[in-house]
C-alpha cells in the first residue's frame, strides 16, 4: 500500500430525501401519471434503483402545456418586469442555500463526482439564475428593440451530462424574458429536475410557470409535436436535434439547438506544455468525457508530440476513478449502460482502424458503469475516434506541422462547438481563433464557463445561442 495513498473523504448522502416514487410537476402541483406508467431511476455508480421516475404521455403533455398557456396569459404576462426578475432572484437565492442538497442528489443520480457538481455544476446554476433575474426588468436596454415580447409558452428538452446546469441555461433565460416552461429531463437524470420544482413552489412562483414533464424520447416527441408549443429548446445529440427541426419544419415553431461537437484542442510547439497538459485532462476527462465542448481531438505540433504525450501519460496515471461520492474523485461513473456501451464500441473501432491505445493502469470499480481514461495516438482523420462524438474519457491524439495544417484539420468536422489553443504568443492565437469555425474558443484554458458568455456552435453543433446578452435572443420576437 501507497503511504501516500488518499484516505477516502465520502460526502455523506443524509442531506438528500429521495422518494421512492416521483410525479409530474404540472401547474404548481405534483400530479400521478394520466400514462399511469413509471420507470427506475438508478444510481450508476452502483447500478442500484434509486427511484421510479413517471413516464409522461402525450395527454399529461397536453395537461402541461395547458398550464403554461394559462399561466402565461393570466398571471405570467401580466407581472412587471422587475416582479418577475424578484422570483428569479429568489430561486438563486434558494439554489444557493440548498446546493449541498442539489450537488449530491446530481452526483447520485448522475455519476458526476461530487468535486465537480459541488464545485461547478450547482454554482453555474446559481450563476444562471442571478445573471437572468438581473435582465428581466432591463431587456428594452439589451438592445433587441424598445419593448421585446417574449414568445410565450416554450417546450425545453434537456441531456443527462449536465442536468441541472442545462435546466438552468433553459428556464433562466426563458423565464427572465417572460415565458413560461415545460421542460422535460433526461430520462436517466430526472431527480435535480423534480427537486427544482420543489424549489419553484417554495419560492412560491405562481402555478403553471415552470412545469416538469419527465419522460424519453416519446415524452420529448410529445412536447414537440403539441400545437400549443411556440418554441423548442434542445441540448442533446445531432440525430435527435435534425429529428426535432425535421418535425417543426413548417410550422411556426421557433427552435434553438444546441447538439453535439468534437472540438480541436490545438497545442503549438510554443505553448507552456504543463499547463497545456492540465488542459487537455481538464478539456477531455471533465464529467467522464461527457461534454459536448469537450476537447476531445488533440492537436499538437508534431515536433513537441513526445513531450506532451510523456507528461500526459504521467498526469493520466494520477487521475484518481472511483465513487463519485468521494472527494478526490476526479473521474466518476458513466452515465449509463447504452453511454458505456457507445464509448466501448467506438474504441474498438479506434483499435482496429489502427489507432494505438492507451490507459494508465486503472482498477474499475466491481457494479456500476465505468471506463479508465484512454487516449488514441496515431489517428488519422479519417478514423471514426476523430469523426464521431464519443461523449466518455477518450481522447484521439492527431498532429500537424504548420498552423494552416492545424486549422484545416480542426475545421475537418461536421461540428463547430468549441475549440482550445495553447500558445504564448497572443497574435497566434488571435489569428487562428480568427480562422477557426467554432462558436467557444478558449486560449491557454479550456472548458470554462459563465452565463455573460454566449455558447453555441457552428454547423451541425447546432442553432442559436445560450448565455449573455445575446442568447436572451432566443427568448424574445426579436425583428418581429
Ligand atoms: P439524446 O439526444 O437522445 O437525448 C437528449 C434528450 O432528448 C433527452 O431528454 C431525451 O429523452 C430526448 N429525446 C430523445 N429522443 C427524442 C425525440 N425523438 N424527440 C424529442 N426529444 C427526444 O441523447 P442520448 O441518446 O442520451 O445520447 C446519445 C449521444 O448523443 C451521446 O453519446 C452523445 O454523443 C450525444 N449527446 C450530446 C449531448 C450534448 O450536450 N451535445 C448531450 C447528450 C448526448
Ligand atoms: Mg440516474
Amino acid at each position: 500500500m501507497n503511504p501516500f495513498e488518499y484516505a477516502p473523504a465520502l460526502e455523506s448522502t443524509s442531506i438528500v430525501t429521495i422518494a421512492d416514487r416521483y410525479k409530474l410537476f404540472i401547474n404548481g402541483k405534483f400530479v400521478a401519471p394520466r400514462s399511469g406508467k413509471y420507470f427506475p431511476t438508478i444510481n450508476p455508480a452502483t447500478g442500484k434503483k434509486l427511484s421510479e421516475i413517471a413516464e409522461a404521455n402525450s395527454a399529461d403533455v397536453d395537461l402541461a402545456v395547458k398550464a403554461a398557456r394559462e399561466a402565461y396569459v393570466k398571471v405570467w404576462s401580466k407581472l412587471s418586469a422587475a416582479e418577475r426578475g424578484k422570483y428569479l432572484f429568489r430561486i438563486a437565492r434558494i439554489l444557493q442555500e440548498r446546493a449541498r442538497e442539489f450537488a449530491v442528489l446530481e452526483t447520485l443520480d448522475n455519476g458526476k463526482p461530487i468535486r465537480e457538481s459541488r464545485d461547478t455544476d450547482i454554482p453555474l446554476v446559481a450563476a444562471h439564475f442571478f445573471y437572468h433575474a438581473g435582465w428581466a426588468d432591463k431587456l428594452k436596454y439589451a438592445g433587441l428593440g424598445d419593448a421585446p415580447k417574449p414568445h410565450g409558452v416554450v417546450g425545453q428538452i434537456i441531456p443527462w451530462n449536465f442536468p441541472m446546469l442545462m435546466l438552468a441555461w433553459k428556464v433562466a433565460p426563458a423565464l427572465a424574458t417572460g415565458n413560461t416552461v415545460v421542460l422535460k429531463p433526461a430520462e436517466t437524470t430526472s431527480l435535480t429536475a423534480l427537486l427544482f420544482a420543489e424549489v419553484c413552489q417554495q419560492a412560491g412562483l405562481p402555478n403553471g410557470v415552470v412545469n416538469i414533464v419527465t419522460g424519453a424520447g416519446a415524452t420529448g416527441a410529445a412536447l414537440v409535436n403539441h400545437p400549443g408549443i411556440d418554441k423548442i429548446a434542445f441540448t442533446g445529440s445531432t440525430d435527435v436535434g435534425k429529428l426535432i427541426a425535421t418535425s417543426i419544419a413548417g410550422t411556426k415553431k421557433n427552435a434553438t439547438l444546441e447538439l453535439g461537437g468534437k472540438a480541436a484542442n490545438i497545442i503549438y510547439d510554443d505553448a507552456a506544455i504543463d499547463e497545456a497538459v492540465e488542459g487537455i485532462v481538464n478539456g477531455i476527462f471533465f464529467n467522464q468525457g461527457h461534454v459536448c465542448c469537450a476537447g476531445s481531438r488533440l492537436l499538437v505540433q508534431e515536433n513537441v508530440q513526445d513531450e506532451v504525450l510523456a507528461k500526459l501519460k504521467v498526469r493520466m496515471s494520477h487521475i484518481r476513478l472511483g465513487n463519485p461520492l468521494d472527494k478526490n474523485t476526479d473521474i466518476g461513473a458513466i452515465n449509463s449502460a447504452a453511454q458505456l456501451a457507445k464509448i466501448k464500441e467506438l474504441s474498438a473501432a479506434g483499435e482496429a482502424e489502427g489507432a494505438e491505445r492507451w490507459s494508465p493502469p486503472c482498477d474499475l470499480p466491481p457494479a456500476g458503469f465505468w471506463f479508465a481514461p484512454t487516449i488514441f495516438t496515431g489517428v488519422s482523420q479519417t478514423h471514426r475516434i476523430a469523426r464521431e462524438e464519443i461523449f466518455g474519457p477518450v481522447l484521439s491524439v492527431l498532429t500537424f506541422r504548420t498552423p494552416q495544417e492545424a486549422i484545416e484539420k480542426a475545421n475537418n468536422t461536421p461540428y463547430g462547438l468549441s475549440a482550445g489553443i495553447w500558445s504564448e504568443k497572443g497574435s497566434k492565437i488571435l489569428w487562428t481563433a480568427s480562422k477557426l469555425r467554432a462558436g467557444v474558443i478558449w486560449a491557454n484554458t479550456f472548458n470554462k464557463f459563465d452565463p455573460a458568455s454566449p455558447f453555441g456552435g457552428y454547423k451541425e453543433s447546432g442553432w442559436g445561442r445560450e448565455g449573455g446578452r445575446y442568447g436572451l435572443t432566443a427568448y424574445l420576437k426579436v425583428g418581429k
